[in-house]
Parts: C-alpha cells; structure tokens; sequence
C-alpha cells in the first residue's frame, strides 16, 4: 500500500453506521471513496455528501448514492486531504481547486479527519502557493488588487484554459513564501471585492491521519 492508500483505509475507521459521511476532494481522498464504497457493499449504511463533482463522480462510479448537501442539516464526519499542515493544525487547501466546497462542507461537520502523506507536514506553511476563489466578473481588477496588496497572484490555468471551478468560478495561486504571515493574508483577503474563499483552513480539523513509512498516524487536534 503507498501512503495515501494507507490513509485513505486507516480513515474509514471513523464511519459509524448511521453516520452522515462527507467526501473530501483529491487524490488521497481518492482510496477513502474507495474503501467507502467496500464496506458498502459488505452492508455498512451511511449518507454520503461531497465536496466536489470528482468525487460524486468516483463515488457514484463505486455504486454509492451521493445527497446534495441540502437534503442534510449536519453532517458527522467529514475525511479530506491537505496540500501543507503545521503544527497549529493550520492547513492550505484548494490544489484540487474544491476548497470553496470542501470549507462549506468542514464548516457544517462535527469531526473533520485530514489525510495526508508526510510530505505534507510542514514547520510553516507557504511552501505550497495559497490557492483562492474569485469571481470571474472583474477578475482582472481583482487580481490587480491582489498585486497591489503584494500577494503575487497568478491565475490558475488548465489544459491552456483558465480554470473554471464546479462554482463556475476562477482560482488564483498567491505566491507567498515559506513562513508567510497568515493573519495579515487574511485579513488582506477579506478587505478584496471579488475574493469569494481562500484555502487557508485554520485549525478546523479534529483529528489528522499521516501517512508514513512506519504506518499511518493517528494525530488528535486537542484545542478542538
Ligand atoms: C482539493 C484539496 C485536496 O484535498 C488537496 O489538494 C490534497 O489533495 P491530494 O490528496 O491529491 O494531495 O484541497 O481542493
């Protein structure tokens, strides 16, 4: 098993019958569908919702029924991936493009698992740039504000197109550093017309699992 296979099955042990299970987005989440749709088949009996078109997809490809989130008031635990975590359980999300979903969805669930390799633990966050959702309507003048602001902003484009997100949105990478100042790009962020949701995800999981060469890792979020 590779890491995020590892994880990806370790995670399951999370869902109850019962429960009303999120799908987080990626390609670690990827074997949590998957195991998922196994004990399924083997009779376990959960509602399923996601936080992305890929992921209803997959699931659906597995034979499991995926709710709209509006058919549900909560939601009991929710497994995703991460592209960087600190120490503060402090995260950067979005490499997927589903942070916007993926944020909605953590927001209404009472136990967020996050799945990731070792790679992905880091001292500080930045290494990876921090991915943001705008509104396609004045994009350009909200990228402009973003240069303006010294979040060195780059529009995420795929196959030589700009990237649409399943919100029918654009995404922006902001280059920020290694070490950068998350309150400061925060609060830069909530000062910018357009700026629909970024992928910083500040200590919203109760539990992590790491994947390593030892074995997965079982990490509890204690200040949750
Ligand atoms: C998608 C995400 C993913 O969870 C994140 O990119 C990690 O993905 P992977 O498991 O493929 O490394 O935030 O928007």
């Amino acid at each position: 098993m590779n890491l995020k296979e590892q994880v990806g099955y370790k995670a399951v042990d999370f869902v109850k019958d019962g429960m009303i299970v999120g799908l987080g987005t990626g390609s670690t989440v990827y074997y949590f569908i998957h195991a998922i749709a196994e004990k399924v088949k083997n009779g376990l009996k959960v509602e399923l919702v996601s936080t992305s078109i890929q992921s209803i997809e997959l699931a659906k490809s597995l034979g499991l029924v995926v709710k709209n989130l509006e058919e549900v008031d909560r939601i009991d635990v929710t497994v995703d991936g991460v592209d960087e975590i600190d120490k503060n359980f402090n995260a950067i999300k979005g490499g997927g493009a589903a942070l916007f979903r993926e944020k909605i969805v953590a927001d209404i669930t009472d136990t967020v698992v996050w799945i990731y390799d070792e790679t992905k633990d880091v001292e500080k966050l930045g290494g990876f740039n921090l991915p943001v959702e705008i509104l396609p309507f004045g994009y350009s003048h909200t990228i402009r504000k973003m240069k303006e602001q010294g979040l060195n902003p780059v529009l995420r484009i795929k196959d030589n197109e700009v990237l649409i997100t399943d919100n029918n949105n654009y995404i922006v990478d902001l280059h920020l550093g290694y070490g950068f100042d998350i309150e400061d790009v925060k609060n830069k962020l909530s000062n910018i017309v357009g700026v629909l949701e970024h992928g910083l995800f500040l200590n919203m999981c109760k539990y992590c699992i790491k994947g390593t060469s030892e074995g997965p890792v079982l990490i509890t979020n204690y200040s949750k």
